[in-house]
Order: C-alpha cells, then sequence, then structure tokens
C-alpha cells in the first residue's frame, strides 16, 4: 500500500513530507485519539456518511467534540481523493486531542485538535488474494472493553494479529468468555445450515460498516440472517466463516486453526454475496 504526497493537517493540504506535528500530541503520548478509513472507488468516498457519523460518536465517546461539520469532511475527503480517480484509494482519517505544554494525564479543558488525513492506494491484488480464502486462527480477546470506540490505541489488535502472522493465517478471531466477537481488525460472520449469523453491536466490537452493509445486503438478497452471538462450538461447526472490512471486504475464511472450514473453499453464500458487494461498489463507480 503506497501512501500518496498530499495529505491533510489541520486546515492545510501540503506534502506528505512538510507535515509536522509536536511531539507534546496527546496522540502521539497516550493514543488519545480516534480515527477512520474509508474506501474510495473511482475518486468517490464510499458510505462516507456513515463513516462521518461513527467519528462523531468515537470523539463522543472520548469527551471530544465533533471537529468539522459533515458538508466540511465531505470537501476535505473528496478533494484529497481528487487526485487519485486513477486507483482505488482508502482514506486515513485522524483526530486527536492536541498538545498541551506538558505530559499530563488530566484531560485539558481547552484544547485544539490535530485533524490528519492522507490517501493510500488500495492494490486490487489483495483483493485477488483474499478471494482465494484465508486462514484464521483464535486468540483471546486481551483487549479493553470499550472497542466500540475506534480508537487509535491498536497495541492490542496489533500484538494480535502478528500472532496470527507468526502461525501463516491472515487473521485472529477473538473469543471473549467462550464467544466470538469480531477479528483483530474487521467484523465476524458464519453461515449455518444457509443462515447467516454476526454478533450483536456491543462494547466488545467495532460497529463495522461494512458489516452494516452486509446485513443490508442479505436482506436484499432474501438472505435470512440474524444479530446472535456467536459461542466457540458454533465458530467451529460453522459452514463458512466470513470477516469484513472497509478496505478487505468480505473474506472467507477457509482454514480455522489449521482445521478446514466447510468444504475448505470459499463457500456459495460468500459468492453470493461477494457478487451483490461488487455490484453495490461499481453502482458507486458508474451509478446508472
Ligand atoms: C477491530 C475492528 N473491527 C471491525 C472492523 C471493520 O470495520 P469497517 O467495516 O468499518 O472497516 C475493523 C476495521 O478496521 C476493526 O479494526
Amino acid at each position: 500500500m503506497s501512501t500518496e504526497s498530499e495529505v491533510y493537517l489541520n486546515g492545510q493540504f501540503l506534502p506528505l513530507a512538510d507535515a509536522r506535528i509536536s511531539v507534546l500530541d496527546r496522540g502521539f503520548l497516550f493514543a488519545d485519539g480516534v480515527y477512520e478509513v474509508i474506501p474510495a472507488y473511482g475518486g468517490k468516498l464510499f458510505r462516507l456518511q456513515q463513516h462521518i457519523d461513527r467519528l462523531n460518536n468515537s470523539l463522543n465517546a472520548i469527551r471530544m467534540q465533533a471537529v468539522m461539520t459533515d458538508q466540511e469532511w465531505a470537501n476535505v475527503l473528496t478533494k484529497l481523493t481528487q487526485s487519485h480517480t486513477q486507483s482505488d484509494q482508502s482514506v486515513y482519517v485522524q483526530v486527536t486531542r492536541g498538545s498541551g505544554n506538558n505530559r499530563d494525564h488530566q484531560l485539558p479543558v481547552d484544547y485544539t485538535p490535530t485533524i490528519f488525513a492522507m490517501c493510500q492506494t488500495l492494490p486490487s491484488s489483495s483483493l485477488d488474494f483474499i478471494a482465494k480464502g484465508i486462514k484464521a486462527i483464535t486468540l483471546d480477546d486481551i483487549r479493553w472493553d470499550w472497542c466500540h470506540i475506534k480508537s487509535i490505541a491498536l497495541l492490542g489488535n496489533i500484538l494480535l494479529k502478528q500472532q496470527a502472522s507468526d502461525q501463516h493465517c491472515t487473521e485472529a478471531i477473538l473469543l471473549r468468555d467462550g464467544f466470538a466477537t469480531e477479528g483483530s481488525a474487521s467484523n465476524l460472520f458464519i453461515v449455518k445450515n444457509k443462515q447467516l449469523i454476526t454478533p450483536p453491536k456491543s462494547h466488545h466490537l467495532l460497529p463495522g460498516i461494512t458489516r452494516d452493509l452486509v446485513l443490508e445486503l442479505s436482506l436484499k438478497e432474501g438472505i435470512q440472517c440474524a444479530e446472535a452471538e456467536i459461542s466457540e462450538k458454533q465458530l467451529f461447526d460453522a459452514d463458512e466463516i466470513w470477516l469484513t472490512s472497509s478496505t478487505k471486504e468480505i473474506m472467507p475464511v477457509i482454514e480455522l486453526n489449521r482445521q478446514a472450514v466447510g468444504s475448505g473453499q470459499p463457500g456459495p453464500l460468500w459468492q453470493q454475496m461477494s457478487a451483490c458487494y461488487s455490484d453495490f461498489k461499481n453502482q458507486l463507480r458508474h451509478p446508472s
């Protein structure tokens, strides 16, 4: 994933190499901030309003005010993506509580947020790789209890994903008290007897934008779906397992803890949903 040079920082568009923040920024010192990742197809931002709403929810949850209006976000992010219409992009947005005069745990009464956004190319080769099916492992969820916030404090997620990677797997599926919640960077779906199941929204998982879209599309497709807890046993008995995220879309898991999932190939419901998701994306690219 290559980083494109023009970025947005605190009201200015400037080359990445010229973007500077203070070492006293609370994002740097405490991971005191939140973020979003928004795909852009053919220069058009995908599900922008949903991402802005989630960003504002995350800000509110960490006691920060919205930093821009929806229209201002749309203007900034559209301008960033305009010069990259040739390839698909992911737009990274980060807002921190800014910097004070020293390092202090206490939340400042007055602060100027640090607002940063940049584009990265989304390589289509990564989706081609995913479409063949990925391997995953299960791990205990070692993260904190507020996983609904899209916090920049990602050390738990990173170390879990690295454990998966050490075992030549793409993702870790996380377990809490015997139930599967989500992946280290994705939401979880299983298919059992043609029914789609995903854990209900809670403090133990991120309310994924892709998750919501998959639920929306499954309704349109007439696929039976339920938001219900998934026990570890149900996970291992599943006919299909999918992991969803904005940049990886819908990943079919074909191996879990070295055992084949279902037939050991991306399943029929995944084929159906994946085609439906591609159609939905293409409508954004070429509205009819
Ligand atoms: C922990 C976690 N859960 C779920 C998701 C999927 O969210 P979305 O579909 O909004 O990208 C992500 C995305 O990065 C994530 O980090």
